[in-house]
């Protein structure tokens, strides 16, 4: 049998940094096939050489047999291919329906724009995924989950033969996982191929014909579920290099029940409601508990942490620290009380990208310093390798160029930077959003040590697995308010999911 495309011993370096040593991949016509790897094995490497925005330094790429030099990716449009950007492809000042044409403009002979044209293409093309946004609205105005489907909407468009979707799931709710899957399961009956990258092994599991794992720049391995389970244990140590040990521990294991009842209450929220957004939130937070935020997308859960953390304000309602009222009008404010958020978008809101590893994680104690003197270099060092050996940072390098880190270990320098300012209370926003296995681990630990020192943590996760492996108890959120309270033992994948969709 042919392949429709196959990728031999590509190589691909960046200034010195090798991204791909020698991947190998074949895709078969009409197979969704994952490709999956650590943040950093080459994975987003290998989709841009396939659809033509890279070269690759050496290797060979065939095309139904036929060997193909992409020289750009208008040459990749040419030969259907299309692919979802993991950092999306959208310009933010344009509308929804100018995205989706970008690129290949209806045009007259004359050049006129066929604005009916396309105006009709791009709601049908939403429509196709049934997404639920105007077609005049500004890309900048809409929500990380409505960018995200934009960006695959604008992808299938084109009516591609193969189909490269880039970590496409990171920001959607469990619906719009569904609805996609409707859509890749359509489309491989119209004998369309693609590849699925995904850091979500039971998402690939459950889409995926096939698999390959990237190690390192590497194809290391394959597994085909027609001939082998779909099993995730068989591709974890694929990913890790590790073989399975018995003992360790799955990450998404369910957190043993610790009862916080009579520990002392630090955070309490009463009655808080922002306009539109937000009706009567009450809870407490106890000394070292971590309490998750469940439920759909967008039900108002980071509402909940940008109130908390000075970012967004309320209308009204109590916030409470130790048992006294305190007013959070600010980040700083937040800050100066020991209240820290690690944000969802990291890249925009948690770090100085183009500053090393050392800057940004001074940074929070440099800037709170009241008095102009400089800090002690030497204790901004320890503090600095402090902070490195606590989050395990890789490469536990302060000079690293922090855009040069993996996602994975910029969101661990985001937490390191708030640990020399003792945090009492810590908010996170899908943490893991986009983060591969073995860190996923490294951020798990770290929050079960924080809140083993007393720190307590409000946890947001798009992912039930990740409330279940992390939190004591989880509020599931619905339309701005809180409609459940799940406990212990109760925290399951079907009692979060029936709650999320008030189903009883
Ligand atoms: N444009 C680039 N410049 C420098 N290094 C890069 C660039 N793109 C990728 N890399 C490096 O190549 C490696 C593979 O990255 P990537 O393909 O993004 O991996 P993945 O998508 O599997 O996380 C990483 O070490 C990354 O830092
Ligand atoms: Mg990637």
């Amino acid at each position: 049998m042919s392949f429709i495309l196959e990728a031999k011993n590509l190589k691909k370096s960046f200034d010195g940094v090798v991204a791909l040593s020698d991947a190998n991949f074949t895709l078969n016509q009409g197979e969704i096939c994952g490709l999956v790897g650590a943040n950093g094995s080459g994975k987003t490497t290998f989709a841009r050489i396939i659809s033509g925005l890279i070269r690759p330094d050496s290797g060979l790429l065939y095309l139904y047999g036929s060997q193909i030099h992409l020289k750009s990716h208008l040459e990749a449009e040419k030969l259907e291919i299309s692919m979802v950007h993991q950092n999306l492809s959208l310009i933010p000042e344009m509308t929804v329906w100018e995205n989706i044409n970008l690129g290949r403009e209806f045009t007259t002979s004359l050049g006129i724009l066929k604005k009916e044209e396309a105006l009709i293409k791009a709601s049908q093309a939403l429509q196709e995924l049934k997404v639920n946004i105007s077609l005049y609205d500004k890309v900048s105005q809409l929500a990380p989950s409505e960018k995200q489907l934009l960006e695959i909407v604008k992808a299938l468009s084109r009516h591609p033969k193969i189909l490269i979707l880039d970590e496409p799931t990171a920001s959607l709710g469990f619906k719009q996982v569904e609805i996609l899957f409707e859509k890749l399961n359509q489309l491989k009956k119209d004998r369309v191929s693609v590849i699925f990258i995904s850091h979500r092994i039971w998402e690939i599991t459950k889409i995926c014909d096939r698999l390959v794992v990237f190690r390192n720049g590497k194809t290391v391995g394959e597994v085909d579920f027609h001939q082998q389970p779909r099993d995730e244990k068989l591709i974890i140590p694929l990913i890790t290099g590790k073989k399975e040990n018995e003992k360790e521990k799955s990450i998404h294991e369910k957190r043993p029940f610790r009862n916080f009842d009579t520990h002392q209450t630090i955070l309490e929220v009463d009655n808080l409601s922002k306009k539109e957004k937000l009706y009567n939130i009450s809870f407490k937070i106890r000394k070292g508990e971590i309490v998750g935020l469940g439920g759909l997308n967008g039900q108002g859960q980071e509402e909940i942490l940008l109130i908390l953390s000075g970012y967004l304000k309320k209308t009204s309602g109590k916030i409470m620290l130790n048992n006294k009222e305190v007013l959070i009008k600010n980040p700083s404010q937040a800050i100066e009380r020991g209240i820290f958020l690690v944000p969802g978008d990291r890249q925009k809101e948690g770090l100085f990208l183009n500053h090393n590893v050392f800057t940004n994680l001074i940074y929070p104690q440099v800037a709170l310093k009241k008095q102009k003197f400089l800090l002690p270099l030497n204790a901004l060092f320890q503090t600095v390798s402090t902070a490195i050996q606590t989050v395990s940072l890789v490469p536990p390098d302060p000079r690293k160029l922090v855009s040069h880190l993996s996602g994975g270990n910029q969101q661990k320098v985001v937490i390191g930077k708030w640990l020399s300012l003792s945090p009492k209370i810590l908010l996170l926003n899908d943490p893991t959003k986009g983060v591969d296995v073995e860190t996923r681990r490294n951020l798990y630990k770290i929050i079960a040590d924080l809140s083993n020192q007393g720190v307590s943590v409000l946890l947001y996760a798009s992912d039930n697995e990740e409330l279940i492996a992390n939190c004591d108890r989880v509020l599931i959120v619905f339309e701005g308010q809180i409609v459940e309270e799940i406990c212990g033992d109760d925290i399951c994948e079907e009692n979060l999911i029936a709650c999320s969709l008030r189903v009883q």
